[in-house]
């Protein structure tokens, strides 16, 4: 039965994503959603959706909201692809940058889907592991023929010096892209990079800030060159047409995003100086997530604890990771159960 099977694909471990429980009791600060709805704008626009209209495919290439992702970013629709989810267009990089021979490089520990995508292709990874605080540690000499370039970083919710990523980037070879699923919690991010180089694209989501995971829509904006060998091979129609709708009513208020990125920031400086309050060790974190360290009791621990608790939070096993954990930030009151919960813990 197996010899029916790709060998890479009979080998391969797949993506773990975070739980996803179908009780609405759960807090759930696991998967780095946003707690708040999104915007009213993505309401209205799902009432006025006639669903006659659902007979049709959708816009292949998005032009909508192509026009509206450039007047945010000054580019014109030609350096925006947009896709299922940014998932889709890391997968698709590999796709259209990587040779079977060539090389996909992340750091370690980033995003765990990288290496699951790479083996799906068949192509060789180059991890290059993070100092022992997650701090940069890129060799001088390091090539590949693509580098995902997590910023800020997942799980650690780090950045990095910009000069120390400018030089890199200037250096490397390959494409390089700067996976910026968190980029509107963070103080800067590197779009300008994208519009700059012929080799660097930044990525995209409107799952975290925007509040629609549910919808998958993620975008990458850089040179038109590699925009377009993205479009060459994408899925005929890649993104549905309710996505395309809601999307746009999303990204046509900003001020609503921002409204709600400024009170996940205010929550996330509690949640750190709550946890330092408590002796844990705290990663500066520039995403909606936190990662952290507890003291006198082990991660995987508080993990199980909280868990039987319903209050879901990301533990990672591993020699690099399985000291801490991520918790995603959740509102106010999910922050105050949260800590309850902790010191519950470490009391008893
Ligand atoms: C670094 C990073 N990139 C990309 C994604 C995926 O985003 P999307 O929901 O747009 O596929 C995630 C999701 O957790 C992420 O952490």
């Amino acid at each position: 039965m197996s010899s029916l099977i790709r060998e890479s694909v009979n080998h391969m471990q797949g993506y773990v994503p975070g739980e996803q429980p179908r009780s609405a009791d759960v807090i759930k600060l696991n998967t780095n959603e946003n707690p708040y709805p999104p915007s009213p704008m993505v309401f209205e626009a799902l009432e006025r959706m006639d669903a006659s209209v659902l007979a049709k495919y959708p816009d292949p290439v998005c032009m909508d909201l192509r026009k509206q992702i450039g007047r945010m970013h000054d580019c014109p629709p030609e350096q925006v692809f947009v896709g299922n989810g940014s998932d889709e267009v890391l997968a698709l990089c590999i796709r259209a940058f990587v040779e079977r021979d060539g090389t996909v490089g992340f750091f370690d520990p980033s995003y765990s889907l990288y290496p699951v995508l790479a083996r799906i292709e068949d192509v060789a990874t180059k991890p290059v592991p993070l100092s022992a605080d997650f701090g940069w540690s890129m060799p001088e000499d390091y090539a590949a023929s693509l580098f995902f370039l997590t910023h800020p970083n997942a799980p650690t919710g780090m950045m990095y010096a910009r000069q120390e990523m400018l030089s890199f980037i200037e250096r490397f070879p390959g494409v390089l892209l700067l996976d910026e699923a968190y980029a509107d919690f963070a103080d800067w991010n590197g779009m300008a990079w994208a519009l700059r180089y012929e080799h660097v694209l930044v990525a995209r989501t409107l799952s975290k800030s925007y509040s629609l995971a549910g919808i998958r829509l993620g975008y990458a904006v850089g040179p038109e060159p590699l925009i377009s060998a993205m479009y060459k091979i994408k899925d005929s129609y890649n993104v549905s047409r309710m996505t395309q709708e809601l999307a746009l009513a999303a990204l046509c208020d900003q001020a609503y995003m921002r409204r709600n990125v400024e009170r996940i920031k205010a929550t996330r400086s509690r949640l750190d100086a709550e946890l330092r309050k408590r002796g844990w060790t705290v990663y500066p974190s520039q995403s909606n997530f936190i990662w952290a360290s507890p003291v006198g009791i082990s991660a995987h621990a508080v993990y199980t604890a909280l868990h039987e608790q319903g209050i879901f939070i990301r533990y990672f096993p591993g020699v690099r990771t399985g000291q801490c954990l991520r918790i995603s930030i959740g509102t106010d009151e999910h922050i105050e159960a949260l800590l309850d919960a902790i010191d519950a813990l470490e009391g008893g």
